[in-house]
């Protein structure tokens, strides 16, 4: 654990990233008091701007939300620990110079620990040179040193497994914290004590009770400035790779020994290494693709991953549909039941299950047991994802973070199916399909889930 003489230096400071999630991220963890003391928080980019543009930049986003009359002291507080570097990302002569500023920071530590966080939210074109001039020129002799990696880590397996391999050429396994951000939010750390907290859910977790997984990430948006990038990512690299593949192996996996990263990882690639079998999916902005489990807990189960860009409504959700209830007493068609995770927006978990229609009447209506968070948890602080993830950093816990032969699998997975739509693997060519800004997504969707065994 790192608790005292940090200095985070963020790279590609003047980025979307930084400005619009790392920042604010910092100021939260900054003003509850979960930051070493004492911070220092260093930007480092290439642009040449001066103190007060720097501080406007990276603090734009942060809201007052107007119940706490300490807030403007706190963000002045937060401001103070702020500072930026201009430099260069090839230049190892500017990261010497960036290593003397923080000297100069350091020079405030009491005692001699001087723990440096290097966070890369920047183009992974420069990864490596960046994380290769940090270790070179600006690491730490005396405290830790954490290099935190965002994605995306290659865009097919060959140059992920390169990427890893080059970074691992300066920073230890145990020194690199690649994120995914996913893995830092509310419901998907819940996916864990759910299945193994309670004495019955194993019992349903499987083949002879579950039809049909969706894991679902619909935005409403679309690529909102960030054109440039998504057009070459795609929407399969952007998110369903890392952030669905994530929650797919979670579900999937088997107990793990213990709680410790280790274990848990060790279970979650177990499964993410099996033969994966991505179907469909032509598009850029929309794709639906199935996984299928080889094992026998598993056996004929579809996890039907799906995401999209410019849909009618913005929600992340996994929805384990259930088989139907055996016939013959009550009407055929009766819906199923299913346990339904909310991620987004407003975190909840439902069971929608049959009950006998009230009154007089003696049918069967489906209805919904809520979990609302919001509702049971009513001053609950959920920290974003980022909130969350930042502290694991600093708490030296990797759980939250993808270990270097899980990237790999994922990478296994999808990098077939990226081919064939990059259209690098010659025949058969994707066929473009297209859907309106707003509409629910492509045609064929439900024709898609039906197929899978998916009723809705
Ligand atoms: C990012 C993707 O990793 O995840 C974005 O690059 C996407 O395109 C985002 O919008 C979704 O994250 P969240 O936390 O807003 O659901």
């Amino acid at each position: 654990h790192i608790t005292k003489n940090t200095t985070f230096v963020i790279a590609g400071a003047s980025g979307d990233l930084a400005k619009k999630l790392l920042f604010p991220a910092l100021f939260t963890l900054f003003r509850r008091g979960y930051l070493p003391q004492p911070t220092y928080i260093v930007g480092y980019a290439r642009s040449k701007i001066d103190h007060d543009t720097f501080i406007a930049q990276v603090t734009a986003n942060i809201k007052d939300p107007g119940n706490d009359p300490d807030f403007v002291a706190q963000l002045d507080g937060y401001k103070s620990i702020l500072s930026y570097q201009a430099g260069s990302y090839d230049d190892g002569t500017k990261y010497d110079e960036l290593d003397k500023y923080l000297q100069s920071l350091e020079a405030n530590f009491p005692g001699e620990e001087r723990n440096r966080i290097f966070y890369l939210a920047l183009p992974s074109a420069v990864f490596v040179e960046v994380a290769k001039n940090f270790r070179e020129h600006v690491y730490s002799k005396s405290g830790s040193n954490r290099l935190v990696v965002e994605k995306p880590i290659g865009n097919d397996l060959d140059s992920a497994q390169q990427m890893v391999h080059d970074i691992a050429k300066f920073w230890m396994e145990d020194e690199t914290f690649r994120i995914d951000h996913y893995l830092g939010k509310e419901i998907v750390k819940n996916i864990l004590v759910l299945r193994w907290a309670n004495g019955f859910t194993s019992g349903f977790w499987d083949s002879d009770r579950i039809s049909n997984v969706q894991i679902t990430l619909n935005e409403s948006f679309g690529t909102e400035g960030r054109g440039g990038y998504f057009d070459s990512a795609g929407i399969i690299r952007d998110v369903i790779q890392n952030h669905l593949a994530q929650i797919f192996s979670i579900l999937a996996m088997e107990r793990p020994a213990t709680l410790s990263p280790k274990n848990v990882i060790d279970e979650k690639g177990g499964y993410t290494d099996d033969d994966g079998v991505p179907k469909d999916s032509t598009t850029a902005t929309y794709a639906a693709s199935v996984l299928w489990v080889n094992n026998k807990r598993w056996e004929g189960v579809p996890f039907i991953l799906k995401a999209g860009k410019a849909l009618n409504e913005s929600i992340v959700e996994i929805r384990i549909q259930f088989k139907d209830a055996p016939k013959g007493l009550y009407d055929d068609d009766i819906s199923r039941s299913e346990l339904i995770m909310r991620l987004q927006p407003g975190e909840a978990i439902f069971l929608k299950l049959n009950i006998k229609t009230p009154g007089f009447e003696s049918g069967v209506v489906s209805t919904e047991m809520k979990l609302n968070y919001k509702e049971t948890f009513p001053s609950a602080f959920i920290p974003a994802a980022y909130e969350v993830l930042v502290r694991d950093v600093l708490n030296g816990d990797h759980s939250t973070f993808v270990r270097d032969d899980e990237l790999v699998a994922a990478w296994k997975i999808f990098t077939p199916i990226l081919h064939w739509t990059d259209g690098k693997d010659g025949e058969p060519k994707p066929v473009p399909t297209k859907y309106k800004y707003g509409s629910r997504g492509p045609n064929g969707l439900d024709d898609f889930l039906a197929k899978y065994g998916y009723k809705a």
